[in-house]
């Protein structure tokens, strides 16, 4: 082993010399191959620079209440990454020009940070993001996001999150796309283009970071960071598929979650970081741990120590260390006791390498500074926020079209506490947003109806507490009014990262307000903020129209107002079913059937959920006729059709999201019940139609995966289902 370290010593040395020999080192050559550029690199550094690559540091006040790091006093210019929670470019800039002028070699720091649904513009949720279907407006505002991440001293975002997400109790539902599989790929390749651009070494690009690799929404009954009891076939067919679609849209980095997948930590876990993510699907970029998920293996009893979690988890495939320093401070050791290769360390580092490379940081290591007039909030991203807010809506209920509010309407009542929430409504991670960007419900609907009706404003009650002081003046509020609108929802903790809860309902206080507004006899619209599906069990019978707004954002106001008055036509349709109660979690759309289908469900609700994914109301009606497809029979190697007219029958223009899903009846495994396989979002003028079709490459769309991630295409007979309604096709052999 002292021969080895000898060895080690002597090449860098050597390494070292014939640097100082030479003017312009072939790293530092922006016209080279960047392979090429990466070796001589590493064949110039130190173990100490090496090992300084792979850790980051954390710069800022921390916001996340569940991170509390170290504040961080002075940079040191060798270190590889930094999680930057400064809005300044210049500060940036500055901490940037040490690495690249006092550091020996130059090598520029990457700069992160969790910019999960906007920067300074904040869009809504990622959840709410999925229920629009409308992928290229996820992309717009992810390429938003990316310029005015950039423009803040920003290279990498900790985002899109990929969990596919099933207990509405995980408070961190909020920040995926939902319950499914293939809709939360397609937003992973939305989110990874926008950020990341036609290429990374752009201005105003950033790299991604697919997370939590992987299962970690399948917390025990919906705990955040507990253990995740994850099948071969679940992990194969459910969770690995987004990322793997991640990884093809070119995603520069991935993040190891914070779950135990059966046993083995997905921080420490080889088959999925080295196996899978690097062997089978080659990615060449790095993977960095969540934050302290190396040093957490020792909680999760797979690690003695710091240093036996730092040499696992380093083992299994983690090549960047967030915030926790167990890399720095105990891979050194590691490496001179021979449980760590200096091969491995390479390799390591050559992936971290590769991404400052392909951003371009060699050669233009600093951002831009202009002033935060030209940097934040342009009008034509708050236009991106507004439209991407009104279609991630989901109109639930709306009897007798109490939506939208009728002109004759002169009098509305305003009720509840989030009509003039500027905070909560933002929901959680919400970057650098501030509640004085956000235009709040009330001023959107004065805005909305200015000489058009009055508003008649009462809080209420509190979110939670049992403070009834305010349901008379607002029970008044109603009486005066011809519609009672009630602003009810979640506070902005209540769901992400360490937001789980035991129950999904919404407060009593809440529940009790509706209730005691029942008094006015009027209309009453219930308008509802969370981050999460609500058990809605109850106030749902009392409203006769209901709308799930999510946590939309910076434009909330606009958004909200332009749904109720009608001036947006509510297009979106859910991405995650809203279960009758909690206790009916978990239910989802693509559930395997049961041995006894008509049996065997919970005796005290109803079977079916109350509201299930896909679902959704417009202002307008659609039919669906002439579905078709253009062949009942095709081999294997063929391609198919499938056609449907959907009629725009209303009077209103619209939206309409197609939702295609596939059946597979028998099989050598179950197949779930029906499996989304295409979506496409088209606007319909009233009184016209619009022809979707549905390409169907039968090896991607009709297979099914084993537990071993192979692929089966079986001969038999198949249903493509488009609103409900089936149609039959065969593949022959
Ligand atoms: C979260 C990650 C996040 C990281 C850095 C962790 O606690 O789980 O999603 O990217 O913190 O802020």
């Amino acid at each position: 082993m002292k021969r080895n370290i000898l060895t080690i010593i002597l090449l860098v040395t050597c390494n070292i010399s014939s640097f100082s020999q030479t003017r312009q080192p072939l790293y530092k050559d922006k016209n080279a191959p960047i392979e090429d550029r990466i070796e001589n690199l590493l064949g110039l550094m130190t173990l100490d620079e090496k090992i300084k690559q792979m850790n980051q540091w954390t710069y800022g006040q921390n916001a996340n209440p569940n991170n509390i790091g170290d504040k961080m006093k002075a940079v040191s210019p060798l270190i590889g990454s930094l999680l930057y929670r400064s809005t300044h470019p210049e500060y940036r800039n500055q901490i940037q020009k040490k690495a690249m002028e006092e550091s020996r070699l130059g090598i520029p720091i990457i700069f992160g940070f969790d910019c999960i649904h906007g920067y300074r513009t904040i869009f809504p949720i990622s959840l709410a993001q999925a229920c629009s279907w409308n992928t290229d407006l996820v992309k717009k505002s992810c390429e938003i996001s990316a310029k005015e991440s950039w423009l803040s001293g920003l290279d990498w975002t900790f985002s899109p999150m990929l969990d596919v997400a099933r207990d509405a109790r995980w408070g961190r539902v909020s920040e995926g796309y939902g319950e499914d599989s293939y809709a939360t790929s397609q937003f992973a390749i939305a989110a990874v283009n926008g950020y990341q651009g036609a290429n990374l070494a752009d201005k105003y690009t950033i790299a991604a970071c697919l997370k939590h690799y992987v299962g970690y929404s399948l917390s025990e009954g919906g705990r955040d960071y507990h253990y995740s009891d994850v099948s071969m076939q679940t992990l194969w067919e459910t969770f690995l598929p987004p990322f793997e679609a991640g990884i093809k849209a070119g995603a520069a980095t991935v993040m190891s979650g914070f779950n135990d997948i059966s046993g083995v930590p997905a921080s420490a876990n080889h088959y999925t970081l080295t196996e899978i993510l690097k062997e089978k699907w080659n990615h060449d970029g790095f993977v960095i741990s969540d934050w302290g998920s190396v040093r957490n293996l020792v909680e999760q009893g797979v690690a003695k120590d710091k240093k036996e979690a730092g040499m696992k988890s380093f083992l299994a495939g983690v090549e960047m260390d967030m915030v926790d320093d167990v890399y720095v401070d105990y891979l050194p050791e590691l490496v001179a006791e021979g449980k760590i290769s200096m091969t491995a360390i390479d390799e390591a580092v050559r992936r971290i390498l590769r991404v400052k490379m392909q951003l371009g940081l060699f050669e233009n290591p600093y951002v831009d500074v202009v002033s935060e007039e030209n940097r934040y909030l342009l009008p034509e991203y708050l236009e991106v926020a507004e439209q991407l807010a009104s279609e991630s809506m989901v109109l639930l209920k709306n009897d007798n079209q109490t939506l939208p509010i009728s002109s004759k309407y002169k009098n509305l009542a305003i009720i509840g506490p989030m009509a003039k929430d500027s905070i909560n409504i933002m929901g959680s991670w919400e970057g650098m947003g501030r509640p004085e960007d956000v235009e709040t419900i009330y001023e959107g609907l004065e805005k909305e109806f200015k000489n058009k009706a009055d508003l008649h404003y009462a809080k209420g009650c509190d979110f939670d507490g049992d403070d009834r002081n305010g349901f008379s003046e607002a029970l008044k509020a109603a009486e005066k009014s011809d519609v009672v609108i009630v602003f009810l929802g979640e506070k902005k903790n209540w769901s992400g990262e360490n937001g789980s809860r035991s129950s999904i309902a919404l407060p009593k206080i809440q529940e009790d307000l509706v209730e005691e507004l029942l008094k006015a006899k009027k209309p009453i619209i219930l308008v509802l903020s969370s981050g999460r599906p609500l058990e809605l069990i109850r106030l749902n019978k009392l409203a006769d129209a209901v709308v799930e707004i999510w946590q939309p954002g910076t434009m909330a106001g606009s958004a909200v107002a332009g749904i109720l008055s009608g001036r947006h036509n509510p297009s979106g349709k859910l991405s995650i079913t809203f279960p009758q109660s909690t206790g009916q979690i978990p239910i989802y759309y693509n559930m395997r059937e049961s041995a006894r289908p008509t049996l065997g469900h919970y005796q005290d609700i109803p079977r079916d959920p109350l509201y299930w994914f896909g679902h959704g109301l417009s202002y307008t009606t659609y039919e669906y006729s002439n579905i078709k497809l253009s062949s009942t029979q095709i081999k294997r190697s063929e391609t198919l059709t499938a056609e449907v007219e959907v009629t725009n029958s209303g009077d209103i223009d619209g939206k309409e999201a197609v939702l295609w899903f596939i059946k597979d009846p028998v099989a050598t495994i179950s197949r779930p019940m029906k499996e989304l396989q295409f979506f496409d979002k088209k606007f319909i003028k009233a009184g016209e139609k619009a022809i979707y079709r549905f390409e169907i490459d039968p090896m991607r769309d009709l297979s099914y995966v084993d537990s071993f991630g192979k692929k089966h295409l079986e001969a038999g007979d198949y249903f493509v289902i488009v609103n409900e309604q089936k149609i039959s096709f065969q593949i022959i052999d």
